[in-house]
């Protein structure tokens, strides 16, 4: 039926409807109109066709042409030919080179896709996970969020206020008797603890993250996805 219907449609309505029903000289998009989504086999394609439109010329087609071009024109939905009523196949939309000047802007000053990010898009290759794993990376695996303990690998800078110096660096270790941390150019410190001295920060390795969560636009998240999924 779709194949008779396409053959029909090609010579009475292509040229005003367009070849993919997206409309064309002259003739509206089909696939949008009440007619086409309404109609089941050409039951209310039929009228339409047989009174004609202003613009459009009468046609006296046997019922069973008419169900064909029905069936034709309610393929494109079936099939997906409408890409706006279908689930985008993959997430990934967006404009990898828009992402990566956005990265360069946003991102650097925490991340380099030469070091930590190294390979990320080969290394999550699912683009919905890798979308989640950026947008909020404590949401994922289970890491960084100031609720659940820091897992292994996980970054949690700490600060440690003694004699008025602040020293900040990576935490080691802390318990009630120690607090150990390397400073960013690699010297290990460590510090017995008194109660409440030294005083100690944990500091959320997530804030960054969480303060840009409600900037970025739609655009943006799907531009840093297609440059990040590029990172191989
Ligand atoms: C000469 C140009 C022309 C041809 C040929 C043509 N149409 Fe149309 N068609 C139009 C125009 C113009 C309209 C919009 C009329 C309006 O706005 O009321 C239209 C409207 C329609 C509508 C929507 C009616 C509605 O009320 O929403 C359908 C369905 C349709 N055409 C189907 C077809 C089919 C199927 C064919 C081929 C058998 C065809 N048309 C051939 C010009 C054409
Ligand atoms: C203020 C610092 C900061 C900023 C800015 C920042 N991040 Fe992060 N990001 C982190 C921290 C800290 C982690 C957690 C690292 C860990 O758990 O090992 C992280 C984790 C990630 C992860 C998960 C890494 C992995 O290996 O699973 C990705 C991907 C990521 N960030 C991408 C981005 C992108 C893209 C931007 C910019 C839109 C960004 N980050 C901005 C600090 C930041």
């Amino acid at each position: 039926m779709v194949e008779r219907g396409k053959q029909i449609y090609s010579i009475h309505c292509t040229f005003c409807h367009g070849a993919d029903a997206r409309g064309g000289s002259g003739g509206p998009n089909l696939i949008r109109t009440a007619v086409v989504l309404n109609d089941k086999d050409g039951e209310l394609l039929g009228p339409v066709l047989k009174e004609g439109r202003e613009g459009m010329p009468k046609f006296d087609l046997p019922a069973s042409q008419v169900s064909d071009i029905a069936a034709f024109l309610h393929s494109f939905r079936v099939g997906g030919y409408d890409i706006s009523r279908m689930a985008p196949p993959t997430i990934l939309v967006g404009d990898a080179q828009a992402g990566e000047v956005y990265f360069q802007k946003t991102c650097t000053s925490c991340h380099s896709v030469a070091n930590d990010l190294k390979g990320i898009g080969g290394r999550i290759t699912d683009a919905k996970r890798l979308q989640q794993t950026w947008l909020m990376p404590g949401a994922t695996g289970g890491r960084g969020g100031p609720a659940a303990p820091p897992s292994p690998g996980t970054i949690v800078k700490v600060a440690v206020t003694q004699g008025g110096k602040k020293i900040t660096g990576r935490l080691v270790k802390i318990d009630d008797f120690v607090v150990a941390l390397t400073e960013d150019d690699g010297t290990p410190r460590s510090f017995t603890r008194d109660g409440d001295a030294p005083k100690v920060e944990l500091i959320d390795p997530l804030q960054g993250h969480r303060a840009l969560l409600g900037k970025y636009t739609d655009k943006d998240i799907h531009d840093v996805t297609a440059f990040l999924a590029s990172v191989k």
